[in-house]
């Protein structure tokens, strides 16, 4: 288990296409556990690879209802609706901003036991897997927001 160094917005990896998983070895799920460690150290809802500095089609998501999905692999297969919301990111810590979405994905990935898992999504969590596969993309919430602004301290 560990704690990984959160790549921030200027790291070339974040801006490259992740490869695909070729074979789920014992280094990718040690990535996978490794990953939501480090998600839920950060009180973040979401983590792609690339943001550990892995350019791999690897994500992981907790929305909060102690649900951890573990996605190899993940692709979005149909999308309905739209609906503009606030959303942060782990690489860019300092700023919030609005971004609109699908408001429901269907999706399929695969997951560590190699098996095909299809997900239809709605409302945060739908918006966690287009943020997150985005991330695969090199795709950063601040290049599609339509408002950006500071992310305000909170006080302790
Ligand atoms: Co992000």
């Amino acid at each position: 288990m560990a704690i990984l160094k959160i790549m921030h917005a200027g790291n070339p990896v974040l801006r490259k296409v992740a490869e695909p998983v070729k074979k789920i070895d014992k280094r990718i799920t040690r990535l996978l556990t490794n990953m939501a460690e480090t998600m839920y150290a950060a009180d973040g809802v979401g983590l792609a690879a690339p943001q550990i500095g892995e350019s791999k089609r690897m994500v992981v998501i907790d929305v909060g209802d102690g649900v951890l999905l573990e996605m190899i692999n993940p692709v979005i297969t149909k999308r309905e609706g739209s609906v503009v919301d606030m959303e942060g990111c782990l690489s860019v810590p300092d700023y919030n901003g609005t971004v609109e979405r699908s408001a429901t994905v269907e999706c399929e990935f695969t997951n560590r036991q190699g098996e095909l898992v299809k997900l239809t999504a709605t409302e945060l969590l739908a918006r966690a897997i287009q943020h997150e596969i985005d991330h695969l993309d090199g795709i950063l919430f601040i290049d599609k927001a339509q408002t950006i602004e500071p992310r305000e301290m909170k006080d302790e």
